[in-house]
């Protein structure tokens, strides 16, 4: 394997640089530890969560842990496409995630639907960087990916958000 920067790739006939393909190696690892942060603070509330509207959030939140799960394997398979190696373990998730952890004391929905209101604002802030970063290093396909996920991040964000967001 070639070593470039601090990211060490596979070769590929993929024609992108290898610079290039280093840097969005990096950048997709960390959305790669982040998004499986969020895959399992998503089933956290799911397991945890009670309150008087217990049966709408424990199933909302075990779609936005179906819908993170997608995302994992949409961007591991971008990093390993570019000759990357995907680190996808719980502890190298844990390493590169960009979140503060998750709380395991929780139970009130309106706390979980905080908690993971914020986890959603940060990685979809994250996401934008992200985006901006692909775009500028000329992969328009790693930007198109991260567009496809912000999207669902920041609708998340609006579902979650529209239990307390009335007044
Ligand atoms: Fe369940």
């Amino acid at each position: 394997m070639a070593k470039k920067s601090d990211v060490t790739l596979h070769p590929t006939r993929n024609t992108m640089s290898e610079n290039t393909r280093g840097a969005m190696v990096g950048l997709l690892q960390k959305h790669l530890g982040t998004a499986i942060d969020v895959t399992y603070a998503a089933k956290q509330a799911h397991w945890n969560v009670k309150g008087m509207n217990f049966i709408a959030v424990h199933k909302l939140f075990d779609e936005l842990h179906e819908k993170a799960e997608g995302y994992v394997d949409e961007i591991a398979e971008r990093l390993t496409a570019l000759g990357g190696q995907a680190v996808g373990t719980v502890q190298g998730a844990s390493a590169n995630t960009i979140l503060e952890p998750y709380p395991t004391d929780l139970v009130d929905s309106e706390g979980h639907l905080k908690r993971l209101a914020d986890h959603y604002a940060n990685w979809g802030a994250a996401i934008r960087e992200g985006i901006s970063e692909a775009d500028d290093a000329g992969d328009d396909l790693t930007a198109d990916l991260l567009t496809g996920v912000g999207r669902g991040v920041e609708e998340a964000l609006y579902f979650l958000e529209s239990h307390f967001q009335s007044k």
